[in-house]
């Protein structure tokens, strides 16, 4: 993960789960760091996505074994329909990893999906409540919260909770 060098700009944003929000990375004055485990999705997306400013990283929640021990933070951490991919057991040992990635007084954006489970795919029913508690306990607390249609894709029955974090100043939690 890259510290930024970017002098127009202090921002500097991680994204788990390769996010499609980095498609827009290109105009950005700044150094991303992308994650995502699986080798064909991060090709094809460093592929459609060929910036110098991206950088693309083999590892995956809840460990982040590899991000953890780089001891670096971001101003915005983002997890766009991939918290739901974790079970319940997987989502309380990631959140402490992911907000130590957050600087204080950063922000982490949260997206989690409703509705029916496509075939063969894993997916968990998580909740907003059940969210917002666990990134409280781990200093981060919910500045923004909208319940969203399917928009982009427009499947029936599916929609999501998107939600918008601040890290405390002076956390005093485990992160
Ligand atoms: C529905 S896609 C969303 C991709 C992207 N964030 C976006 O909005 O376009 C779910 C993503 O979560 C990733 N993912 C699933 N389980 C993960 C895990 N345990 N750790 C990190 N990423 C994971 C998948 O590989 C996939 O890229």
């Amino acid at each position: 993960m890259r510290r930024s060098s970017a002098p127009r700009s202090p921002l500097k944003p991680s994204t788990l789960g390769r996010d499609a929000t980095l498609r827009d990375s290109q105009s950005w004055d700044t150094l991303s760091t992308a994650v995502e485990p699986t080798a064909e999705l991060r090709t094809r997306a460093a592929e459609l996505h060929p910036s110098p400013r991206i950088e693309w990283l083999d590892d995956s929640l809840p460990a982040l074994s590899y991000v953890s021990t780089r001891g670096i933070t971001f101003d915005i951490v983002m997890l766009t329909a991939v918290w739901m991919h974790l079970d319940e057991q997987q989502r309380q040992s990631a959140m402490p990893k992911v907000a130590a990635l957050v600087r204080p007084g950063g922000v982490m954006m949260l997206s989690l999906r409703h509705g029916p489970v496509p075939a063969g795919r894993r997916m968990f029913e998580v909740t907003s409540d059940e969210t917002t508690s666990l990134a409280k306990l781990n200093g981060m607390n919910c500045v923004h919260h909208l319940e969203d249609r399917d928009t982009r894709l427009r499947r029936p029955g599916v929609w999501w909770d998107r939600l918008v974090f601040i890290k405390q100043m002076d956390c005093g939690c485990a992160a």
